[in-house]
């Protein structure tokens, strides 16, 4: 089973979004004396608001003299599903198809429908519409480029993450005393192995937590980010990788590891509820004690 299910925010969400695919109609639940949820396979009604407004952050690279602005779309509540995701495509199929976003999964793995909602970092796909807010306000990720509209540019995050080498590397000399990093078969583990990195390797680089990160927004230039540093992490943990001390070295930099000053924005907006301010937590006692 993957891990990722395991993940108590993420299943809670995928079974939602399971029983409303496959169930005409479940139940009737009552939460309080103000809502009442019709699970239907494709509506929910809401007695909050029949009409909800979604707030989108617009920008156009093409129209250079027009700066970024929110437009407002009015949307029946009963005519979308219950994600983000869902308004978000009900607006571009059926009033703006000029509305940039990027989506692929739907169901949280592939991270790439990232976005801000109401002030907080999500994945668009497994966040229900909050029915007791009748304005969404839908952004791109703060602090990172943006290509158009939804759609960020994570050139530059995507190279911090190739910088660390995210793959296993063996220390395996050849005939020649060369040594060769890659590996030459399968590499088993224990099952004990396999738990240590429970929790730092089901990261899907949304870069939810790197956005929300103050240090982050100061440099992002030098400093790696949150979710590049649990990546490496991973790899630290991994009993099958060689190179778990030069990964240790390649974070101890100025602007690296001893950066983070713990402020825990990054674990609170993990869409996962991955932690990595314990990565880098875990990483700094570990460093300091071997130093
Ligand atoms: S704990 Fe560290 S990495 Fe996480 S948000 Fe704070 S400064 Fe950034
Ligand atoms: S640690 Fe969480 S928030 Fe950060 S990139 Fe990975 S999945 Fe996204
Ligand atoms: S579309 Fe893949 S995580 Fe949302």
């Amino acid at each position: 089973m993957s891990l990722i299910n395991r993940n108590p925010v993420f299943l809670k969400n995928n079974i939602f979004n399971g029983i409303l695919k496959n169930i005409n109609v479940i139940n009737v639940i009552k939460e309080n004396n103000n809502t009442t949820r019709n699970f239907h396979s494709n509506s929910i009604v809401s007695k909050h608001y029949k009409e909800l407004e979604f707030k989108i952050y617009r920008w156009n690279p093409e129209k250079p003299k027009e700066k970024p602005a929110y437009k407002s779309y009015k949307v029946n509540r009963e005519d979308i599903k219950q994600t983000v995701l869902d308004g978000l495509l009900y607006i571009k199929e059926n009033e703006d198809p000029t509305l940039s976003f990027r989506h692929h999964c739907h169901n949280g793995k592939c991270g790439c429908c990232a976005v801000n909602i109401n002030g907080k970092n999500v994945l668009a796909c497994n966040t229900p519409i909050d029915d007791k807010q009748e304005v969404q306000k839908i952004s791109p990720l703060p602090n990172i480029p943006v290509v158009k509209d939804l759609v960020l540019d994570l050139t530059h995050y995507y190279e911090q993450y190739k910088n660390i080498q995210p793959w296993i590397m063996r220390k395996k000399k050849d005939e020649h005393g060369e040594i060769i990093k890659e590996p030459d078969r399968e590499i088993l583990q224990t099952s004990k192995e396999r738990k240590k990195i429970d929790g730092y390797y089901e990261c899907n680089l949304c870069a939810c937590c790197s956005s929300s990160c103050p240090n982050y927004w100061r440099d992002a230039d030098a400093y790696l980010g949150p979710s590049t540093i649990l990546n490496s992490f991973r790899w630290i943990r991994d009993s099958r990788d060689g190179f778990h001390s030069e990964r240790k070295d390649a974070l101890q930099g100025p602007d690296s590891l001893f950066r983070c000053h713990g402020e825990m924005n990054c674990m609170s907006n993990c869409p996962l509820g991955l932690n990595p301010a314990k990565a880098i937590a875990k990483l700094k006692l570990t460093i300091t004690k071997e130093g």
